[in-house]
């Protein structure tokens, strides 16, 4: 069994790609250090898989305490997801954005090399791809301009990767550009847990529909789009999920270097499309109202999904009625998130 080193596996992505490597038959240890999650997340991964994941809790910019999971282990593969996400955030406290999420990398990119280990899965995003508006984004589309410091991280690690990975023979690396990540696993055991009032659209949408928050704002309605409203690609998390097995696999395949691939529908959905559809899912209205436009918001964003489709016959299943009444479901039985 392959042994597979999740960083921020108890985080909103991390905790669902933990039971998909479960159900592919991957061993998982789990090195996060609950900056942005609950320790009950692991109760929880037991209750859906029967399994009591092994759980370092460390910051993974301390070499010291991050090689103990290195030196404790027969690590494989690492698939890193830790890191700090919330794109306004970063603009309000740059150098902790970068400190975290350019040294964690370093860090844990510098351990595999002591270690010999070679494959490396890492969580891009599709802000990489900055303020174009040449849609839908395909791998080859120009990078940059990124309009906040997170996602500048994210450019910045893809490149240091590129770097890396070209000066290591037998280094391989997986760039995933995420598109817009919702829904939660059909247990309603975990899903997006937000601190504070969220920023995004759905953990927004959710706390309106459970009455936590009272009225939603749609942030313009006047873009050059069917309804007015932005369209965006979101992908259901256990679909993203799948996708990075599908990486996995993918990596024990392929010659060493560097690929990179979208992981998204290559749909478009509206922001009152989302609504639309979250209120069906819940039964009742959201309460709403048009505001201004958001800076930085890019009208139109969507992956073009055929590499992933070829190259790791990824392709996902689930719908947005799927990811609305998945994320209706966690809300429900989670009003107020998790508790340690
Ligand atoms: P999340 O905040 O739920 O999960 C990240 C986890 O990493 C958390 O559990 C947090 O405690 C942990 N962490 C952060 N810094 C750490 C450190 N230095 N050491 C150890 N643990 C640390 O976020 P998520 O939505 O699950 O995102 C996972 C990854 O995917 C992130 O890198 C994020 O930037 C990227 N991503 C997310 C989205 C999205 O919309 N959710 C989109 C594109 C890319
Ligand atoms: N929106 C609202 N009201 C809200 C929140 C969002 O109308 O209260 C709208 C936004 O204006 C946008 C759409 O809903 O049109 C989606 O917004 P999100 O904040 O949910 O998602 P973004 O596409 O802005 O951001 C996401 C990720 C970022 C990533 C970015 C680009 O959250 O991490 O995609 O890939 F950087």
């Amino acid at each position: 069994m392959k042994t597979v080193l999740v960083t921020g596996g108890m985080g909103f992505i991390g905790s669902h790609t933990v039971i998909a490597l479960n159900e592919n038959g991957y061993d998982v240890v789990i090195a996060d250090n609950l900056v942005n999650s609950k320790r009950e997340v692991l109760n929880r991964l037991e209750t859906i898989t029967g399994k009591r994941f092994k759980f370092y809790n460390v910051d993974c910019c301390d070499k010291e305490a991050l090689s103990v999971v290195f030196e404790e282990n027969e690590i494989d593969s690492v698939i890193h997801f830790a890191g700090l996400k919330a794109v306004g955030e970063s603009v309000q406290i740059p150098l902790e954005y970068y400190s975290n999420n350019i040294n964690s990398m370093l860090t844990v990119i510098e351990l595999m090399r002591e270690h010999n280990v070679k494959k490396l899965v890492f969580s891009s995003s599709a802000t990489v791809y900055g303020m174009s508006e040449d849609v839908p984004f395909t791998e080859e589309s120009p990078l940059g301009m990124c309009t906040n410091p997170y996602g500048w991280t994210k450019w910045m690690i893809e490149q240091m990767l590129r770097d890396i990975a070209h000066a290591d023979p037998e280094m391989k690396v997986v760039l995933l550009r995420y598109f817009n990540p919702v829904g939660a696993h059909e247990s309603g055991l975990i899903g997006e847990d937000p601190q504070g009032i969220p920023n995004n659209l759905f953990p927004y949408i959710s706390k309106v529909a459970v009455g936590t928050l009272k009225c939603l704002t749609i942030h313009g309605d006047d873009y050059d789009t069917p309804d007015g409203t932005c369209l965006r690609d979101y992908i259901h998390v256990c679909d993203l999920a799948d996708g990075h097995v599908k990486a996995l696999q993918f990596i024990d395949k392929t010659e060493a270097g560097v690929n990179v691939f979208n992981l998204g529908t290559g749909k478009g959905t509206s922001v009152k499309e989302a609504v639309a559809a979250f209120e069906k899912a819940c039964g009742h209205a959201i309460p709403h109202v048009i505001g201004p436009r958001r800076p930085g918001d890019l009208p139109v964003c969507y992956a073009s999904t055929e590499k992933a489709e070829k190259l790791l016959g990824f392709k996902a299943t689930r719908n947005i009625e799927d990811m609305c009444s998945s994320c209706w479901n966690w809300q429900e039985k989670n009003p107020n998130g998790l508790q340690d």
